[in-house]
């Protein structure tokens, strides 16, 4: 995809309805500060479009970005953010829940994990919720600059076996930093989304 525009065009909160946008979605899920902003803004090729921060809990509504008048970037708040009330967790989870049942015009959840880190509980959880209602799992293996080129194998092979992936899955290394990793996500998004 070319980028020529982009803008942000519908922002959810915990009261908000859920919007029916009419275009194609792609939404990025994973736990709070794994780089789902930061690889939207990658993508868009802006550098803060989407609100970024060193402190996990930053996205706290579902923000639909709009490419090119054509498609939509979802970003997500993450989930296991230690730091909200057990209520506020809640309200996030249902909220999230909601857009990914509810939304018609999702393609494809791209599911995030920190590069670095076997994946928790809450991956498992939300790996197999996607290849449960029939997405074509994608995993972003985020934060590919923090580790050394000779550990990549083996840290890949760490979210494969955590995430006990089905045989195809693919996992796709992605720098934010260095951009590594974002042709390849484009040309998913754009087959996915038949652009
Ligand atoms: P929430 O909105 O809290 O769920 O977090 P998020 O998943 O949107 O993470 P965000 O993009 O805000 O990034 C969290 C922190 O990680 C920020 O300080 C980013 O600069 C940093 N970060 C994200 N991606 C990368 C990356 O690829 N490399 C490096 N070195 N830092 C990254
Ligand atoms: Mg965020």
């Amino acid at each position: 995809m070319i980028i020529k525009n982009v803008s942000l065009d519908i922002v959810c909160g915990i009261t908000s309805k859920m919007p029916e946008t009419g275009r194609p979605e792609v939404a990025f899920a994973g736990k709070s500060n794994v780089g789902k902003s930061s690889l939207i803004n990658g993508l868009m090729n802006r550098k803060s479009l989407a609100r970024t921060s060193a402190a996990p809990g930053k996205t706290q509504t579902i923000n639909f970005f709009n490419v090119n008048e054509a498609i939509y970037l979802v970003d997500l708040p993450g989930y296991g953010y230690a730091k909200a009330s057990e209520e506020i967790k809640a309200k996030w989870g249902k909220m999230i829940e909601d857009y990914l049942h509810k939304s018609k015009e999702i393609r494809c959840v791209f599911l995030l994990v920190d590069i670095r880190h076997e994946p928790g509980n809450n991956d498992k959880i939300m790996y197999k919720w996607i290849l449960d209602h029939g997405y074509e799992p994608v995993i972003i293996a985020t934060k590919l600059d923090k580790i050394k080129r000779s550990q990549v194998q083996k840290q890949i092979k760490l979210v494969r076996q955590g995430l006990q992936v089905v045989p195809g899955t693919k996992i796709i290394p992605f720098s934010a930093q260095t951009k590594q990793g974002r042709e390849e996500i484009w040309e998913l998004i754009d087959e996915l989304t038949g652009m």
